[in-house]
């Protein structure tokens, strides 16, 4: 099994407030692994670390066996990672452009794939988004919150990339819309080929889904092991220190 990433001894924050102390964290190729944490715990930074999001103190980060440490952010998205953030986020960065189309925002994420793939990457996001074919000539910001995160997640995937870290893809969406859009996240894994790193509050639905989960409490790894071997009480424990 090969590693698409590997973090070790990660210290990162912004500025002068360090946040996370020491983590470690490793995604397989076509694992789906699980984040999760309290609020304020560092998750969002871990990701953001990895695209050169936030300052890292020192650690290592390596994508597809290449360090990242010190790459500036646009650089490191062209090495194969999509970054759906979370929304709202502390950088005031959309995922999307309200006044395009879906399919024009869809197009303005290909730079740089050739026009040709274009439209089957296109295809494929349809094959496991079909809402977004329906609603292909709806302007963003028309969209509602889970066809937004659709089409923030489609955007990604049309760069085809090894890996897509997810921040908190369900947040906001109607109860109902939240077990169809876990056994989405694992049909991209499926058809795309691809690792996700899915942070997520909704842990038990989360751990469905997932391989392997990490549990960050305060900006240290508390668990790591099988999605399946955590349930709820552990977890419990884990967010209240134990
Ligand atoms: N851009 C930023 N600049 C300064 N501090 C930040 C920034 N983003 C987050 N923080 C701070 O870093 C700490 C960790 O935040 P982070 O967003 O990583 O947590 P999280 O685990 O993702 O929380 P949540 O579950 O609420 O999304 C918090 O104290 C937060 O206030
Ligand atoms: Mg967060």
């Amino acid at each position: 099994m090969s590693e698409v990433l590997r973090v070790e001894g990660l210290e990162a924050g912004y500025g002068k407030f360090r946040v996370l102390f020491g983590v470690d964290l490793v995604v397989n190729s076509g694992e789906i692994v699980v984040l999760l944490g309290p609020n304020g715990a560092g998750k969002s930074t871990l990701l953001n670390s990895v695209v050169g999001m936030a300052d890292v103190y020192s650690g290592r980060i390596t994508l597809m066996g290449t360090n990242v440490v010190g790459k500036p952010p646009h650089e490191i998205m062209k090495m194969g990672v999509a970054y759906v953030m979370q929304s709202p986020n502390n950088f005031g960065t959309p995922n999307i452009f309200g006044e395009l189309t879906v399919y024009e925002n869809l197009v303005a994420a290909s730079t740089g794939v050739p026009k040709a793939e274009v439209f089957k990457r296109m295809e494929d996001v349809y094959a496991v988004f079909p809402k977004l074919r329906e609603l292909r000539d709806r302007k963003a910001k028309f969209l509602s919150g889970g066809e937004r995160q659709m089409l923030a997640i489609g955007m990604g995937l049309m760069k085809s990339p090894r890996l897509l870290m997810l921040d908190e893809p369900t947040a906001g969406l109607a109860p109902k819309l939240v077990s169809d859009f876990f056994h989405t996240i694992r049909d991209i894994r499926d058809k795309f080929g691809i690792s996700i790193l899915l942070v997520e509050q909704n842990a038990k639905k989360a751990l469905e889904i997932g391989d392997r989960a990490y549990v960050l409490v305060t900006g240290r790894i508390k668990y790591s092991g099988s999605a399946k071997s955590l349930d709820e009480e552990k977890l419990a424990a884990l967010f209240l220190g134990g």
